[in-house]
């Protein structure tokens, strides 16, 4: 049973340095719950990011059957940061009031792999690299991939290949707006599924991922309404008005408006 010189779970899963990277800096209870629901949050997004990557690689290259496993796999991982909030509802105005001067200005503003999944997913606003300009190498990772097809920009790829009239995007580095032709493409998709099937199953992939993300930024404006009511957030913004402004952010907005033409 000695693991003196064998491999250790502990060492497989590198768990001295997860499991001591919580530093409370109050001598409050619930931090210690506030940090492990962010580190938690970012270890899930950080698998989310790993399989949308490889996903549109698959995508781009037609290799579409395991792109739809791993998309299906994104969807679980955001259903399972919504079940999340579960436990930190736990958390009441008068718990974290305890500990929140602690945190100084660090906010989930500032999460980079948050930023990072809505630039993958095709959603840039080059403005949110703004809190990352003190890290070039994060600054910079969230630049290269806003000069990069996203993922939706690589399912409209796979739009032409079919032989719809569906040109690149000129530029990258904005987000995707609704466009008439691409809506009728996915018009067309919709109207005869038995034939367009790989587009088709690719559409609700992406809207199963949409539609589970939103309901995250639903969970948290609720979450951060219950516990902060109308503050201004530690990250600088208002708080849940800025929240509630990026409810309706839209990440496949064709997807969304092919809806009302079927
Ligand atoms: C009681 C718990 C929480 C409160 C009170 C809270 C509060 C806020 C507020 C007020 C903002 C707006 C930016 C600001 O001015 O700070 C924000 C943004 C954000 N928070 Fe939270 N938050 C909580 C939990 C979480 C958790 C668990 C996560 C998971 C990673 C998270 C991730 C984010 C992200 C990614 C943003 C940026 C959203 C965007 O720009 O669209 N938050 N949070």
């Amino acid at each position: 049973m000695s693991f003196r010189d064998r491999m250790s779970y502990g060492d497989y899963l590198g768990l001295d340095a997860v499991l001591s990277a919580q530093h409370p800096r109050s001598a409050a209870h619930d931090e210690m719950l506030f940090i492990i629901q962010h580190q938690t949050s970012e270890l899930w997004m950080k698998l989310a990011l790993h399989e949308m990557d490889a996903a549109r690689g698959l995508i781009a290259a037609g290799d579409l059957q395991p792109a739809f496993k791993m998309l299906a796999r994104v969807a679980r991982i955001m259903e399972q940061l919504n079940s999340a909030w579960d436990v930190l509802r736990t958390m009441t105005p008068s718990d974290y009031t305890d500990f929140r001067a602690a945190l100084g200005e660090s906010s989930g503003f500032q999460s980079w792999q948050y930023r990072m999944i809505e630039f993958v997913a095709g959603n840039r606003n080059m403005a949110m690299i703004g809190p990352h300009e003190h890290r070039p190498d994060l600054a910079g990772a969230l630049r290269s991939e806003a000069a990069r097809p996203s993922l939706y920009d690589v399912v409209l790829g796979r739009l032409a290949v079919a032989g719809f009239d569906v040109a690149p995007r000129s530029r990258l580095d904005c987000p995707h707006q609704p466009e008439a032709a691409v809506i009728a493409a996915w018009e067309r998709v919709y109207r005869d599924p038995r034939t367009h099937w790989e587009l088709y199953e690719l559409a609700e992939k992406l809207m199963d991922f949409e539609d589970y993300f939103r309901r995250w930024r639903f969970n948290h404006v609720t979450t951060v309404e219950r516990v902060i009511g109308f503050k201004r957030g530690t990250g600088g913004t208002g708080g849940v008005s800025y929240l509630r402004r990026m409810l309706e952010a839209v990440l496949f907005p064709d997807l969304w408006q092919v809806r009302t033409q079927l």
